[in-house]
């Protein structure tokens, strides 16, 4: 499985090409809508599916902030596209109408704003970073270059994903016998609802699927938010992708009697030791993996990694509202009053990973900093 310079093993067999399954992202699933010539962006509202596909304009930073914080989009790699594109947009706006050095004031300030919307994914801090290092020597030529590096930025994260897919899921194959058929166990949702592209651990399912390697996908629910069965099992069932829904305190029994063979979940932060911040819940499938001995990775572009931190017990973890978990569909499922704890992530220690697979290469979780470091 590992290699003994420890970078996790790569399939030699041919796979389907990312990009070409790239255009097959089915507009219904496409989590957002930007108009470059009128700088004009769209998100899919996620908290209406999977009942009804709407999209709704997002106007500037004020709107972007909103739909972040009230998770109409979610997922770390979107979350950064879609903050740094309400940026490009606000650029246009009247208040954005300012000299140079009052113009990057403005853009500081609004860059501040739009980072404390969800502090865990670190996609958002590392995008804002490239903005925040943009230079140009006049206010107009500052708005122009600062909208095309946005938008490159965006390009950026499909290129990056479809080397990703390619990557990981080569490895994830070269783990188990040619031609065995896997069946995957997974958590939240990491898929083109929370990429612009085919996603992330559910990019690679769709890549076994694609390549005659999947045999079923397992969703766990995911409360409290229910990213599993509102959007992991319309994004599978949509691509007739085969997916058993699970709730998350069926994880360990589905372990032992459905036969799983791997666990691939994403990523929101991931520490230079291999410590990685998910969804709530992904710590205990990694404890359930090692005790039945399942291989359990994590896939991520390197944009969720966080080159300034050593090891996860520093990430901040986002506390959601307590009616989040309280309430279903508006209705109360708790006595008033309850005390509630709604941590939105965990870390999951990185002695429970067998590898992180990035674009830059997979990687044992002890060499992940040294294989980083060399991939320059
Ligand atoms: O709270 P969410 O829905 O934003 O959490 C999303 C996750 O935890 C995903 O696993 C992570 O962002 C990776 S998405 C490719």
């Amino acid at each position: 499985m590992l290699s003994a310079a420890g970078v996790v093993a790569q399939a030699l067999t041919p796979l389907p090409e990312a990009a070409a399954l790239d255009g097959a992202v089915a507009e219904s699933l496409k989590s957002l809508r930007y108009d470059r010539e009128a700088n004009h962006l769209q998100i899919l509202d996620q908290l209406l599916i999977p009942a009804e596909t709407k999209y709704v304009d997002v106007c500037g930073v004020e709107d972007g902030f909103s739909v972040i914080k009230k998770m109409q989009v979610r997922g770390a790699p979107l979350i950064a596209s879609v903050a740094t594109l309400a940026l490009a947009v606000e650029l246009d706006r009247p208040e954005a109408a300012l000299e140079l050095p009052a113009l990057e004031a403005f853009v500081r300030e609004r860059c501040a704003f739009l980072l404390s919307s969800r502090p865990t994914a670190v996609n958002l801090a590392n995008a804002l970073d490239v903005v925040l290092a943009f230079r140009a020597s006049s206010a107009d030529e500052y708005r122009i270059g600062l909208k095309e590096l946005v938008f490159a930025l965006w390009v950026a994260e499909k290129e990056e994903n479809r080397r990703l897919l390619h990557c990981a899921t080569a490895c994830v194959l070269a783990n188990f016998p040619e031609h065995k058929k896997l069946r995957v166990m997974t958590v939240c949702n990491t898929g083109s609802l929370a990429t612009s592209s085919l996603g992330t651990a559910l990019g690679v399912i769709r890549q076994l699927h694609a390549a005659g390697r999947l045999e079923m996908a397992f969703a766990l629910e995911t409360r409290p938010y229910n990213q599993g069965v509102r959007l992991t099992t319309y994004e599978l069932v949509h691509d007739a992708i085969p997916v058993t829904l699970i709730t998350d305190n069926m994880a360990a029994a589905a372990m032992r009697l459905q036969s799983i063979d791997i666990v691939l979940v994403g990523a929101d932060q991931v520490a230079l030791n291999g410590d990685t911040a998910n969804k709530i819940g992904t710590y205990m499938l990694a404890v359930l993996a090692a005790y039945h001995r399942i291989p359990f990775f994590v896939v991520t572009p390197s944009s969720s990694i966080n080159r300034n931190r050593a090891d996860g017990s520093t990430i901040t973890i986002e506390e959601r509202p307590a009616a989040e978990m309280t309430t279903f569909n508006g209705k109360s499922l708790a006595p008033e009053g309850v005390g509630v704890w709604n941590p939105a992530f965990d870390v999951t220690p990185a002695l429970l990973i067998t590898g992180i697979l990035t674009e830059l290469g997979n990687f044992a979780p002890a060499n992940l900093a040294s294989g980083l470091a060399s991939s320059f």
